[in-house]
């Protein structure tokens, strides 16, 4: 393996490990090398993860957390140290829509609840970015080393239909990662985001594929937008981690966004 994408030594957090993206991205930090801990409210999915990462000659442990809840971030930190060592790679990959917040002829605008709003906001910025941040930064920044990447949409960019608060959520995460990438710029952790395309995963399957696997009309404008013509996979997202997580391969790369979206925001029509 070249010494550039060589994660040996590093030990890093993958927040929704227990889903398909941060699931696909923390068992290809492994294959790379790093001790991964991954994070996640789902025992049982969280257990199969390590599992497969073990099963693939890597090193792995669960370490239950809610995103949302400082003090359960707070314990795993604690935890992860003890077991794994310092963390030196920080991965914030869980969030996801709510059908509470999705805008429809049905559910307009006007009707969002304020306080499901928030619930969703809290998700994608606040345990998506912000508290994890706050919890895993500040050893990074004290002993010089860290890579931390948030994982944003194509979304952020320019709102896709229906999705709103995610949407506005999410064009945060990149305000956000921008913020922090110059606020820790000189204490060595550096801070990027990765847009992903369309990756088929648990809270998009209802929205991309209808009851016998056949892709929805807005999985056919999905499609029809991009340039590839196909969804991504999610061992796909992984060379763009691995590359973000190095701090060999990344040393002068801070608040960038990495898309990996099959060319799905380089066209208009
Ligand atoms: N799939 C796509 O096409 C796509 C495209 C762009 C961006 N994204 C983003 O990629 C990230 C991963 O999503 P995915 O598509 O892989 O969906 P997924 O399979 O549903 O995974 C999402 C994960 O987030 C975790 N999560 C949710 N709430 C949490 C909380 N409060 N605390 C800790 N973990 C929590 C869940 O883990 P637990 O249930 O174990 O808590 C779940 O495993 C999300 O930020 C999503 O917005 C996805």
């Amino acid at each position: 393996m070249s010494d550039l994408f060589d994660l040996q030594g590093d030990v890093a957090v993958v927040i929704g490990a227990t889903g398909v993206l941060g699931g696909a991205i923390a068992e290809g930090l492994a294959r790379h090398g790093a001790k991964v801990a991954v994070l996640g409210r789902n025992a049982d999915r969280g257990g199969a993860r390590v599992q497969a990462i073990e099963a693939a000659g890597g090193k792995a442990a669960f370490f239950a957390a809610d995103a949302v809840n400082r003090e359960s971030l707070v314990a795993a930190n604690g935890a992860i140290e003890k077991s794994l060592g310092p963390v030196t790679v920080l991965v914030n990959a869980a969030g996801g829509n709510d059908p509470k917040v999705t805008v429809t002829p049905d559910n307009p605008v006007e009707n969002i609840a304020i306080a499901d709003w928030h619930a969703n906001f809290d998700l994608n910025l606040v345990g998506g970015v912000l508290l994890p941040c706050q919890v895993f930064g500040p050893a990074m920044c004290g002993r010089g080393r860290g890579s931390i990447i948030n994982i944003a949409s194509v979304s952020a960019h320019l709102p896709l239909s229906r999705v709103m608060t995610y949407s506005a959520a999410k064009a945060a995460v990149l305000n956000l990662t921008s913020f922090l990438a110059r606020e820790w710029a000189t204490k060595g952790v550096r801070v990027n985001t990765i847009t992903p395309g369309f990756f088929p995963a648990e809270q998009n399957r209802r929205l991309l594929f209808k009851d016998d696997g056949s892709p929805t009309p807005r999985a056919q404008q999905i499609l029809g937008h991009t340039p590839m013509g196909r969804m991504g996979e999610a061992k796909e997202l992984v060379g763009a981690a691995v590359y973000l997580a190095s701090h060999a391969a990344s040393s002068f790369v801070t608040g960038t966004d990495l898309r990996v979206d099959g060319g799905f925001l380089s066209q208009t029509i």
